[in-house]
């Protein structure tokens, strides 16, 4: 016996009011049915079948993923007429969870719960009770027996009154499922084969049926419109900073913080607010972030100080070094102990030793920078002649005057001096002193000229 998941994907989302499907519209920059994939994903799941309709293609372009099933549904007839589509890769013996593409905070633990109803019984429906179910199917129970679930739009008057909605979502035998989808008809308000209507198929038959229940209505919670996803997209982020503070991170704003990936914190962390945190990321134990902070795929040490307005990607930056206020480091930056990136200055693809320090307004690109090395204000690493890139090599205990421009290739020697103003294309040794700026003049009789009188 193996566990199926179909979800249903093929819906238009015309509300979206959008060219990109809507199942594909981000929650923490990551599409909405690829949170559910992801969830599902946890289950331990045989087979996956994605019923795809509107932007098919795009959405299995964008998914790309060979682990999935896709199915196609050509005309949105209804619920029942997706399922039906991902019939031909159920078996009679799979246990099926169905779940909606367009609901993307479902818990995998809500899941399980699920699943072990169903063990428990022929049906399992996960339900819950709003304060508004207006849209909603709502379950209809009789003696405490799920009996049938009736749409809003075919619903009595009494009927609506009820406030224990259908989520979507449910599990059943996979020969039930093709029993009872071949006998749905659209008789209906919305002329659509209700995938509904299975669940006063199963109660003639006698068969039993059970529900269970998210923690929260949240995970359950649909998108047909934006601002839905964007009270969604709070909710989940909301979710997240807690979780970050119950590891040990001070969040100065939980609500404004955003995670958009897996985030790695060490105890006493601080994050100030308008910080965005985006894919691998991995903060030490002591770690400060200022505002307005931008942190993508990188690895932050122990007691390193982020000061504001730094962005930060593919980055690693070891224990106790600085970076900011408005530094950028960008891919294969490499920062050793205790090193120090001050403002306005650009790293990438450049190691940057134990103790240095770029502290104003330089570019670093394509380096290899020893430990305890002084690069002094406004040093630009020529790395680029137009068609190649080349590497500056720094030894240690250097000193780079101010205004420095270093040609690649080229290396300066340990311990050597860079005069300020140099242009520096040729190898400076150890120890040495290097200047190579024009000489200053001096001329005693110069005077100012004076402005011209009408
Ligand atoms: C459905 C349920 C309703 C439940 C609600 C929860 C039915 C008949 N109704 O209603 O009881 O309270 O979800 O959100 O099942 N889809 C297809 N093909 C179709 C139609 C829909 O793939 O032909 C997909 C949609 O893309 C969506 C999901 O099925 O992901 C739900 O469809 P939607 O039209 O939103 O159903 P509701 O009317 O909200
Ligand atoms: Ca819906």
């Amino acid at each position: 016996m193996s566990l199926s998941a179909v979800i249903l994907a093929a819906g238009k989302g015309t509300r979206m009011q959008s060219s990109l499907p809507k199942v594909l519209h981000p929650i923490a920059g990551k599409a909405m049915v690829r949170h559910i994939l992801d969830t599902v994903a946890q289950l331990e799941v045989d087979n996956t079948c994605v019923v795809s309709g509107h932007g098919a293609e795009q959405l299995r372009a964008s998914l790309d993923d060979a682990q999935l099933t896709w199915c196609h549904q050509a005309q949105q007839l209804g619920t029942g007429h997706a399922v039906q589509q991902a019939l031909p890769h159920i078996q009679a013996d799979d246990t099926v969870l169905i779940l909606v593409g367009d609901a993307p905070l479902i818990k995998a633990a809500t899941l399980q719960r699920l699943l072990a109803i169903k063990r428990t019984a022929d049906v399992a429906l996960l339900t819950v009770h709003l304060r508004d179910p207006t849209g909603m199917g709502r379950i209809i129970r009789r003696d405490d027996n799920i009996v049938a679930i009736v749409e809003h739009k075919d619903a009595t008057p009494e009927q609506r009154t009820i406030s224990e909605i259908n989520t979507g979502i449910m599990a059943m035998a996979g020969s039930d499922l093709q029993r009872w989808v071949a006998q749905l008809n659209n008789d209906n308000a919305q002329q659509e084969y209700y995938l509904v209507d299975v669940i006063a198929m199963a109660a003639a038959e006698g068969k039993t049926i059970k529900s269970a229940h998210p923690h929260s209505a949240v995970e359950v919670e649909g998108v047909n419109d934006r601002v839905q996803l964007a009270r969604l997209e709070r909710a989940y982020q909301l979710e997240q900073a807690q979780a970050l503070m119950l590891q040990g991170a001070t969040l100065l704003d939980p609500a404004r913080v955003d995670i958009r990936g897996q985030v790695t914190v060490g105890a006493d962390v601080t994050i100030d607010v308008n910080v965005i945190l985006q894919g691998n990321v991995t903060l030490g134990r002591n770690v400060s972030i200022g505002a307005n902070c931008q942190l993508i795929d990188c690895c932050i040490g122990d007691n390193v100080i982020i000061e504001p307005n730094c962005i930060i990607q593919g980055a690693s930056v070891a224990g106790d070094c600085t970076v900011g206020p408005y530094a950028r480091l960008r891919p294969d930056a490499c920062l050793h102990v205790g090193a120090k990136v001050g403002n306005f200055v650009e790293i990438k693809k450049a190691t940057l030793g134990k103790g240095s320090k770029v502290n104003h307004l330089s570019y670093i690109g394509d380096a290899e920078i020893g430990a305890r090395v002084n690069v002094g204000a406004g040093t630009i690493t020529c790395n680029y002649d137009g068609t190649n890139k080349f590497t500056t090599t720094i030894g240690d205990g250097a000193f780079i005057g101010s205004n420095s421009s270093l040609v690649a290739p080229v290396t300066i020697g340990k311990d050597a001096t860079v005069g300020a103003g140099s242009t520096i294309n040729k190898a400076v040794p150890d120890k040495s002193l290097a200047v190579a700026r024009s000489q200053q003049t001096v001329n005693l009789k110069w005077r100012r000229g004076r402005k011209k009188t009408v």
